[in-house]
């Protein structure tokens, strides 16, 4: 069995490549667009081994944590490529792929991996038949307290801390190949160990903008959960700057919002945010995308204009204020 897996969720983009004989690796330095780098870097690799990705046999993401944005973007890729291409897709957690690390002679093991601003992540994992299954859902800790949580999710009984800060895509290939080999493939989840200060911070975004349908937490994380929808964020120096949702069934799909932090206008980034849905929405087969708008949200069609739409409908007194809603559209590459 071939397997591709890659991990995004970080500021670089890792590659492994199995074909059942040999591994080979990708690394690439990509700082934040690792999405965009993705098919060129996988082609790559691909015809290193004289393989083309019709030859995988599944694609693996990492599934977290890591970078909200870089985590669904892997697991898009893994999602639509099996599909498209009729073949697997799994999902690792670096939690995961590190108790896979630890000797069989561990029966329990306490996978430690870095987070973000010096805390680590950690998660119990007893050996069964299988290898590795998780007992408990993943925590943090600062560095100063990690020891004694580590301790306390051990429950007083022996355990293998295992600490690995060097994991890349190469690590997902034993899990995977386990899960495969036992069928084992859960619907694809991204890992969010902190998704209430994620949405914290989406809602602070929003409630900047009254004028905005104001999404309820539920709503945001609703939209986290549903496979067929992107919440896209751009993320910098550890704080959320804009957000885009967009929701599909190919072949069309439909953006329901963008929003820019105020402090962070005029910078390219509802353009970059917007770029990164049509990017996915293609990759998921789409054609077209539309949206609505109020007419009197001049900056919102100055982007959109920008980005290709042309408006095709218009709904008069659509809003609240009176507004009509402007429908456009735009053909997706
Ligand atoms: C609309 C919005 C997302 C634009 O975000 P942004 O990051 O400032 O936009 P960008 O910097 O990517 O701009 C891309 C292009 O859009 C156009 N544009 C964006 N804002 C504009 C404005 N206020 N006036 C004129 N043109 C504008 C320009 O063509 C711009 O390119 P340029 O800067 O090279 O001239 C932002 O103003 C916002 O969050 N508004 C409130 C939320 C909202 O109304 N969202 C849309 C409805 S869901």
């Amino acid at each position: 069995m071939r397997l591709l897996a890659f991990d995004t969720t970080g500021d670089r983009l890792s590659l492994a490549l199995d074909d059942g004989k040999k591994v080979r690796r990708r690394l690439e330095r990509v700082g934040r667009d690792q999405d965009e780098m993705f098919p060129g870097a996988a082609d790559r690799l691909l015809k290193s081994a004289g393989l083309e990705l019709s030859d995988i046999d599944a694609f693996v993401a990492a599934s977290g944590p890591g970078r909200f944005t870089g985590i669904r973007v892997g697991l898009t890729y893994a999602t639509v490529l099996a599909k498209t291409l009729g073949k697997k897709a799994a999902g690792v957690s670096w939690l995961e792929a590190c108790a896979w690390k630890a000797p069989a002679s561990a029966r329990l093991v306490v996978a430690v991996v870095p987070g973000w601003k010096g805390e680590s992540f950690f998660q119990v994992f007893r050996r069964g038949e299988d290898g590795p299954r998780p007992i408990q859902p993943p925590g943090w800790a600062a560095p100063e307290r990690l020891a004694q949580a580590v301790r306390e999710s051990a429950g007083g009984e022996e355990a293998l801390v295992l600490e690995d800060k060097t994991l890349s895509a190469v690590d997902l290939l034993a899990p995977a190949r386990a899960r495969l080999a036992s069928g084992r493939l859960e619907e694809l989840a991204p890992l969010y160990i902190k998704p209430k200060e994620d949405i914290d911070a989406l809602l602070a975004i929003q409630a900047l903008w009254p004028s905005l349908p104001q999404w309820t937490r539920k709503h945001f994380e609703e939209e986290l959960a549903a496979p067929r929808s992107q919440l896209i964020v751009f993320d910098e120096g550890g704080r959320l700057w804009a957000y885009g949702s967009a929701r599909w069934t190919a072949p069309e799909a439909e953006v329901f919002a963008v929003a820019v932090h105020p402090g962070r206008l005029r910078r390219g980034l509802g353009r970059k945010v917007l770029a990164r849905l049509h990017a996915l929405a293609a990759l998921a087969g789409c054609a077209v995308c539309g949206l609505e708008v109020s007419a009197a949200n001049h900056a919102a069609i100055a982007l959109y204009s920008s980005a290709g739409y042309r408006v095709v409908g218009r709904r008069p007194k659509y809003y609240n204020d009176g507004s009509d809603a402007l429908l456009m559209s735009r053909r997706l590459p």
